[in-house]
């Protein structure tokens, strides 16, 4: 990791400045794909090696979990993934507008309580950013295991001009898509007897 970290590590511009995703692939990236949270890296890695000619944008702030990524891009000679090991929310305000193609938010932390909600990655603010960061067109990708968080994550992310959500019938969220391979998360909610949501919105160009 010492090796290959360096190599593929993002370093957030230190006066706050846009950091423009694709020059991090000198622009021959055909679209820019962004995970949030990856925690073990087993998405994101299956994302890259099914899409080389994406450019990936990993965070995840859990060393442990980017460790894990480093080794899953070294075994399958993975080069179109760069990496944030650290928190994303001050990243997301130096994300040029519709400067991502695809946006994935898999699992993330649901603290239940209702003291600790303030904490959910997903808020009205930053639900407002990934629609920045993302090109009419493009997609958010949503998941999660906990109810609480599907309803809160909906409360955020419906009504909106600027996203559309793509669910027509309820397997449309119940099952997951065939281009989106399972997390560890996803396995350890259906062990423990849990039915994920997974939750597709289109980012849509209201005039
Ligand atoms: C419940 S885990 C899910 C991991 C993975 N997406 C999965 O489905 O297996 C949530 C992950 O989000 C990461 N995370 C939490 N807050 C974050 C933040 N502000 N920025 C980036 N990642 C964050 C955590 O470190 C953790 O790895």
């Amino acid at each position: 990791m010492r090796d290959m970290l360096p190599e593929i590590e993002i370093a957030p511009d230190e006066h706050g400045g846009l950091i423009d995703p694709a020059a991090l692939f000198g622009g021959e990236k055909r679209e820019i794909w962004m995970e949030i949270g990856f925690g073990a890296g087993e998405h994101l890695a299956w994302q890259a090696e099914h899409n080389p000619d994406i450019g990936f944008i990993g965070c995840e702030p859990y060393i442990n979990g980017v460790a894990s990524l480093l080794r899953h891009a070294a075994d399958r000679n993975l080069t179109n993934i760069r990496v944030l090991p650290d928190d994303v929310r001050p990243f997301l305000d130096q994300l040029p507008r519709a400067c991502l193609d695809r946006l994935f938010v898999l699992f993330p932390d649901p603290w239940p309580k209702r003291r600790h909600a303030d904490r959910r990655i997903v808020q009205f603010d930053t639900v407002d950013k990934f629609s920045h960061a993302l090109r009419p067109g493009g997609e958010l990708r949503l998941a999660t295991d906990d109810p609480g968080y599907q309803r809160w994550m909906l409360a955020r992310a419906t009504g909106r001009a600027d996203l559309r959500w793509l669910a027509r019938h309820p397997e449309d969220w119940r099952v997951r898509p065939e281009d989106w391979p399972q997390t560890r998360y996803e396995a350890k909610a259906f062990e423990e007897g849990r039915s994920p949501a997974f939750l597709r919105f289109e980012r849509t160009d209201p005039k």
